[in-house]
């Protein structure tokens, strides 16, 4: 109120509002409203592909700093130690650890010269960094270590990855390329093109996915066709050997080939079944209806031919999870067998309000796939309980940390109303679980700075009106909701104000408990 006559008297002053739209934007608003500060940036093409030994120690050491101010960092999710992270790359089981890397941009929050850092875990949920594998250092890679996939070979872990190359006219070569990662963390770049760009494709053919399927080695590729059609490449090693590769066939998954590009294929194998999931960038709403920018799908097969590169009696198109940031995620099989993935909870194309802060993106928790009555169940490892710290029974409270897990039961036959990230007027995260028309909805409006809404503020899907299970974990900036067991899934960032960490029930029964979630007091 007060604002609005200041607004009116300054613009009578400067006979415009553009100061003061300029002054609220880049002042007021930025210290008051966001009230976090932080520094807004462009970003120039110039400025995205500058070479890393370029950036000085002391612009570097700013970036540092300038994350330090954030108060948004997660604390039991994977996320970059500064600038940008995308996807999950090389997600793998080597030399007794689960290793995956996260593609990066340093030196802030854009898509720039891309790399790969190295994550090691012993239990799939604490991460240790050990360094950066893939810096864009080759002719081959020469402008970003794009995404791709690994597996052990004779003690080297096989990196195959996008060398993203652009000549002198700024025209991209995609080069399918690898490396080999040794036990004691030595790179070795092998120095030629694993896989060319095909002739029926354009410049869009990326993230070559390997994978073993009956002691047989092929890998997948995402591309365009000529007529801008999305598609999936299906390449089998020669003799088994990771630097010969021969075509098999375009994948043949009952595509309705709306999509212009399809990004970051995976295919999964559980209790044998198929399971292909992958990021169709333009596909038609009529197919599949979500609201994100763009949507991470899967299909369930009945079997995998791979002499014709078919998916066999494949499942409508589905999506992974409903939330508002779910993309590029990474699944293969273990060596155990079982079926592991993980996401990045953040989208192309989109800015963050972490921005200002020289960092986007965090990983999601890794999650364990199976399949129940047809259905694709995700839901995180069991080694995530040992986060748990302090357990009480569910009840309003208006300030935690925002790091906690909710495991409550909600009876059928009515609704039950949950807002976190909540301030004390009770305006946060809405979950609604409207138990009688059978359908969750979940609400970002109030909760934060708003973001991407465009792209509209709420996501809902359907569910059984039956009794219901569901764990919700909060971190700090980031929401992972999962339906009975992993049933449906809504993944998020939600930016919270200062005040923006309570809990309450706001309709219905909802009972169970709430953990403090604590990271790295066990490991095992
Ligand atoms: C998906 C993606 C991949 C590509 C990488 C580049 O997010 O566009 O297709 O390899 O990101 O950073």
């Amino acid at each position: 109120m007060i604002l609005k006559y200041v607004k009116r008297f300054a613009e009578i002053l400067f006979f415009s509002s553009f100061f003061v739209d300029f002054y609220l934007e880049n002042v007021y608003y930025r210290r008051k409203k966001f009230n976090f500060g932080g520094k807004k940036l462009t970003w120039t093409t110039e400025k995205r592909y500058r070479r890393y030994e370029d950036w000085t120690q002391e612009e570097i050491e700013q970036i540092k700093k300038n994350i330090e101010q954030s108060p948004w960092r997660a604390t039991y999710h994977v996320e970059p130690k500064t600038g940008l992270l995308n996807d999950p790359n090389g997600f793998s089981y080597f030399n007794g650890k689960w290793v995956v890397f996260y593609q990066n941009f340093p030196f802030g929050a854009a898509h720039g010269l891309k790399c790969w850092v190295q994550l090691e875990s012993e239990d799939l949920v604490h991460f240790k960094e050990t360094g950066v594998r893939l810096l864009p250092d080759t002719e081959l890679d020469s402008h970003g270590a794009y995404s791709g996939s690994a597996m052990e070979f004779n003690d080297q872990l096989f990196l195959f990855y996008t060398g993203n190359h652009r000549d002198e006219n700024w025209v991209r070569h995609p080069y399918q390329i690898g490396a080999l990662l040794d036990k004691n963390g030595q790179i070795n770049k092998i120095d030629q093109v694993l896989i060319e760009q095909p002739a029926d494709t354009t410049d869009h053919f990326r993230d070559p996915q390997i994978f073993n399927y009956r002691g047989q080695f092929y890998a997948i590729v995402g591309g365009q066709k000529l007529d801008k059609k999305g598609y999936i490449k299906l390449y089998k090693a020669l003799d088994n050997d990771y630097r010969n590769w021969q075509v098999v066939g375009d994948l043949d998954y009952a595509s309705d080939n709306t999509a212009y590009m399809i990004e970051c294929p995976n295919l999964v194998f559980i209790d044998e079944q198929p399971v292909l999931l992958y990021c169709p960038q333009g596909l038609d709403k009529k197919v599949l209806s979500y609201d994100n920018i763009y949507p991470n799908t899967y299909k369930i097969g009945q079997a995998f031919d791979t002499k014709t590169a078919t998916l066999i009696g494949p499942s409508p198109i589905k999506n992974l999870d409903y939330g508002f940031e779910c993309y590029a995620t990474q699944a293969f099989n273990a060596p155990d067998g079982r079926a592991l993935a993980v996401s990045w909870l953040g989208l192309p194309d989109v800015d963050y309000p972490s921005d200002r802060f020289d960092h986007q993106g965090v990983f999601s928790l890794v999650k364990e796939l199976s399949i129940k009555n047809g259905k694709l169940y995700q839901h995180p490892v069991n080694a995530i309980t040992n986060l748990r710290d302090s357990e009480e029974s569910l009840s309003n409270k208006n300030h935690t940390h925002n790091t906690y897990e909710l495991e409550l039961t909600l009876p059928a036959g009515q609704s039950h109303e949950l807002v976190l990230f909540a301030d004390e007027n009770k305006e946060g995260l809405r979950i609604v679980f409207d138990l009688e028309k059978g359908q969750v909805l979940v609400d970002r409006s109030q909760a934060g700075e708003q973001y991407a809404t465009k792209f509209g503020t709420s996501r809902s899907c359907d569910i059984s009106p039956t009794d219901t299970t569901v764990n919700i974990f909060v971190d700090k900036s980031i929401f992972e909701i999962f339906i009975n067991k992993g049933e449906k899934v809504f993944s998020g960032r939600v930016f919270p104000h200062e005040n923006q960490s309570g809990i309450y029930v706001t309709k219905g029964a909802p009972s169970g408990k709430y953990y403090e979630l604590v990271y790295g007091r066990k490991t095992n």
